[in-house]
């Protein structure tokens, strides 16, 4: 039976998975590879968005294959991404100028340093809902727009194409005939006035950014696009489905209403809680966001809390360190020790996010002594992703005034049974797991399907989703406030290594 398909790209910081869903929203068909990160210069992460480009259209393929189907039989795209990763390109030849600055990079923070100085980070918050950090894309545009000469002429020429990683997918699928972002994706960019829901004109004056060089803003879901046949397998097909990774992953795991949260455990993590049709003001250093647009519908927004190094450092101790050969070994490596004997890894290997901020803190292990082995390590890796999250929720229920009673989860890392069960009790709530973890993938299938009517409404989404692992806090009170307290210690000692 023909179209009767959505194919999700899920564009990640470390990888990209092209999933096909059917229907029942199974998955039917999927490819996944991990691209190179580089790493130019302390603080710095670039990636080579060409490599991207071909890996994604490859994997698109595969996945096609692996389902069974052919590029006919897909009714829409939908497409999630890493955010804030920013990308400027040449408009006639389609040529990136430079290597996209990842999120993760720090080369901005004097950037922002310097405008908090012209006392403008306030004016950054109330328009965009987010804090002045080199996080963000609008202060890389500007560090590009400042480092190659004549660009910034160029640009006020029209010549110049600013994107994050989901317009460049669709600039590249259309054949350099769409330029757009959607909503979520534009709230990500320091760029973006999420209550007039317009690129602000004063923030690119003072970043100096010309106008003319940003997307059109569209839907989360609704047609925007269509593959060129050219270049997707002689199909011209709508792409009905965009949002970042982390709104996507959102909407994925059926979090529709007011009070509903999710956090994934990727290579950060992200905690979102809807707040329906109100941006909530955070004054506990979390961030206001776009959930997603449906269509002509209201917007709808949510409270981020954005740890930026979660399986990140895990993967650190597999690369970096080579301690261990793969993720999953260090649930084996933490269970074999009672406790964590004292020992504790604050992982601000790209600074500290949500909702310390400090794009000057690094990475700090504390507490060794001489019985500590990796085994140590590798339990402190996994505690820190569970402690970061703690604070995020921490400074949730302070501006939301609502004590989180159940959290659900997904991600790579939910994989680790002891990283979760060590979350609840830390938390001293409930984690629970989806029998879909692909969520992000999911979510961005999920809009482009409710753009071409290919599913009904969220009502019908959300009886899709099922519960796969229900983990329930165990830790007495005291142990839990105790563990806690001291890891507060430990971030006390990373923070502000570098501001010098
Ligand atoms: N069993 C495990 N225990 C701990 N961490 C794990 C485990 N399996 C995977 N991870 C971590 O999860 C991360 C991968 O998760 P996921 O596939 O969700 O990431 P991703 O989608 O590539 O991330 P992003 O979208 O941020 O690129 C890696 O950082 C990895 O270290
Ligand atoms: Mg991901």
């Amino acid at each position: 039976m023909p179209q009767s398909y959505i194919l999700a790209i899920d564009q990640g910081t470390t990888g990209t998975r092209v999933i096909i869903f059917d229907h029942d929203g199974a998955i039917c068909g999927q490819a996944y590879a991990e691209f190179t990160q580089y790493y130019p210069q302390p603080g710095w992460v670039e990636h080579d968005t060409e490599e991207i480009w071909a890996a994604t259209i490859g994997l698109a393929a595969q996945a096609l294959a692996k389902a069974g189907i052919s590029a006919e039989d897909v009714q829409a795209i939908g497409i999630t991404n890493q955010r804030e990763t920013t990308l400027l390109w040449d408009r006639q030849t389609g040529q990136p100028i430079a290597p996209a600055i990842v999120w993760q990079d720090r080369r901005t923070a004097s950037i922002c340093d310097e405008l908090k100085t012209q006392g403008l980070e306030e004016d950054f918050r109330s328009r965009t809902g987010l804090v002045l950090d080199a996080y963000f894309s609008g202060t890389k545009v500007a560090w590009l727009l400042n480092h190659h000469a004549g660009l910034r002429a160029r640009a006020q020429n029209g010549e110049i194409a600013f994107g994050t990683i989901d317009s460049w997918l669709v600039w590249k699928l259309s054949g350099g005939q769409t330029h757009i972002t959607d909503y979520t994706n534009a709230s990500r960019t320091l760029l973006f006035n999420i209550h007039d829901l317009q690129w602000d004109a004063h923030l690119l004056e003072v970043l100096g950014i010309p106008p003319v060089m940003l997307p059109t803003v569209v839907p989360s879901a609704g047609i925007c696009a269509h593959t060129s046949p050219a270049v997707f397998f002689g199909q011209s097909i709508p792409v009905a489905g965009i949002a970042g990774d982390q709104q996507a992953a959102l909407f994925g795991q059926g979090c529709y209403e007011a009070g509903l949260a999710k956090n994934t455990y990727g290579t950060g993590s992200f905690l979102l809680l809807h707040t329906g049709q109100q941006p909530v003001t955070s004054k506990a250093g979390l961030l206001t966001t776009i959930a997603w647009r449906i269509g002509d519908d209201p917007v709808e927004y949510a409270l981020e809390g954005s740890v930026f190094v979660t399986g990140a450092a895990v993967q650190w101790l597999r690369d970096g360190l080579g301690i261990i050969g793969d993720a999953a070994e260090t649930e084996a490596l933490a269970r074999s020790l009672a406790s964590n004997e004292g020992v504790y890894f604050v992982p601000a290997l790209a600074g500290l996010g949500a909702p310390h901020w400090d794009a000057y803190a690094r990475g700090a292990i504390v507490g060794l002594t001489r019985g500590t082995t990796r085994a140590h390590l590798a339990r402190a890796a996994l505690e820190s992703i569970c402690y970061q999250t703690r604070d995020i929720v921490e400074a949730m229920a302070h501006d939301s005034g609502i004590p989180l009673k159940q959290l659900r989860a997904d991600g790579g890392a939910v994989a680790n049974s002891f990283l979760m069960q060590f979350q609840a009790d830390i938390l001293g709530v409930p984690v629970d797991v989806p029998e879909i973890n692909e969520t992000t993938a999911l979510g961005a299938a999920y809009l482009a399907g409710l753009a071409t009517g290919f599913w009904k409404g969220r009502e019908e989404l959300q009886s899709k989703w099922k519960l796969r692992h229900h983990y329930e806090p165990g830790m007495v009170a005291e142990h839990r406030e105790q563990l806690h307290r001291r890891w507060l210690r430990a971030v006390e000692r990373a923070k502000s290594w570098a501001d010098d």
